[in-house]
């Protein structure tokens, strides 16, 4: 046991047992250790704090975190032709791949971030959206991984449905907005 996390024992028990005197039987539940039963789960359940810290609001988590790291992969993905010539976005060097695949992984990660009971506003569409952003996340790491523009390009698009799908649903005026940007 760490100390670290004996003081971790320590913060819990200091708020529960003003609460509900739980203490004592997770710190017996610890002491003998691997003979003991496994300590009952009414413990956790009974704990009516939260374990996050949401202070970051959902308008925040919008354009703090997710919002750069999904612009990184749509400026990094696809095929421009115009008066200038012909351009491939796409990432050239390994590094670059390493880089883009990172913002991927934010994306993937926000969705849980949403998804956490704090911020999701019902456990419906809310939810199906925010996991739908993680599964879109996941693609673009793994092409990102594999260096496969078509599918790299591919989950960009399937990123910027599902950004487009949940402000319909909750806040149709960023869609208005995303819409005059273009
Ligand atoms: C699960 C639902 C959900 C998903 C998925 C989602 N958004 Fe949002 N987004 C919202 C909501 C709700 C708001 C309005 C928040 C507010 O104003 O309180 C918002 C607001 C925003 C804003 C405006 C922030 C501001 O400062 O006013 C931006 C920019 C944004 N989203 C970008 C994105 C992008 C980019 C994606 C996809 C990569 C995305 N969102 C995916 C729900 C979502």
């Amino acid at each position: 046991m760490t100390p670290s996390f004996i003081r971790l024992i320590r913060f819990h028990c200091f708020h529960s047992i003003r609460k509900k005197g739980i203490c004592t039987f997770l710190l017996i539940g610890i002491g003998v250790n691997s003979c003991s039963k496994p300590p009952e789960t009414t413990d956790l359940q009974d704990t009516t704090e939260s374990h996050f810290n949401t202070t970051l609001s959902n308008k925040q988590i919008m354009s703090l975190i997710l919002e750069p790291a999904s612009d990184i992969l749509w400026d990094s993905g696809g095929w421009v032709l115009d008066a200038a010539g012909y351009e491939e976005l796409f990432p050239t060097t390994d590094d670059g791949w390493d880089y883009v695949r990172a913002q991927a992984a934010i994306v993937a990660e926000t969705g849980n971030l949403l998804a956490l009971p704090e911020r999701a506003p019902d456990n419906d569409a809310w939810l199906i959206y925010s996991n739908g952003l993680s599964d879109a996340g996941l693609l673009a790491m793994d092409a990102a991984e594999s260096k496969n523009e078509e599918a790299f390009f591919e989950a960009g698009g399937q990123i910027y449905s599902v950004c487009t799908a949940c402000h319909q649903a909750y806040n149709p005026d960023i869609v208005n907005r995303f819409d005059s940007a273009d």
